[in-house]
């Protein structure tokens, strides 16, 4: 078996709250139109159920996001510099259009948040791997 230590840890936890976060957009994306012949009221409450693991997902997505640069703090230089630099970019753009989206009244608004931020998300991802690899 081998060795479980501080880094197995880290990115376990890292992990699993982005399965949550970009995960849990996908599969919510996917079940609105089931949850909309419910009732028109059914999607909006599905999400704000989804929030309450969602937004405790993201911060300790940031949390052990922190953790992870302080583990890898000799590698952040060159191309690996730039790749972190852009992925937090697109973190933020991603908690961000998340809570325009939650906040949006009109269709087109839930539309176009709900779509960035699901696109920021998988490019977090994406990006994270990179970082990983
Ligand atoms: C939506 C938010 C985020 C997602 C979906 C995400 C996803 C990931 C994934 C899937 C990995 C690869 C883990 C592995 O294969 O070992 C990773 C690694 C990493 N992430 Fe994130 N992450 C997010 C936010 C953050 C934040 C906010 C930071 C910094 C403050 C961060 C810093 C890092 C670093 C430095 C690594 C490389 C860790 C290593 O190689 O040990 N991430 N991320």
């Amino acid at each position: 078996m081998l060795p479980v230590n501080w880094d197995t840890i880290r990115l376990f936890l890292h992990v699993l709250a982005a399965t949550v976060w970009v995960g849990g957009q996908l599969t919510l994306a996917a079940l609105v139109p089931v949850l909309r012949r419910l009732g028109a009221d059914i999607p909006r409450a599905a999400a704000r159920r989804f929030n309450q693991v969602a937004w405790p997902a993201f911060a300790v997505l940031i949390v052990t996001g922190v953790w992870n640069v302080i583990a890898v703090r000799s590698q952040i230089t060159g191309s690996y510099a730039v790749t972190l630099w852009v992925k937090l970019l697109v973190v933020a753009i991603s908690g961000v259009t998340a809570a325009l989206h939650a906040r949006a009244q009109s269709k087109t608004g839930l539309a176009v948040f709900g779509a960035l931020t699901g696109i920021s998300a998988l490019g977090a991802l994406f990006l994270g791997i990179l970082l990983a690899g």
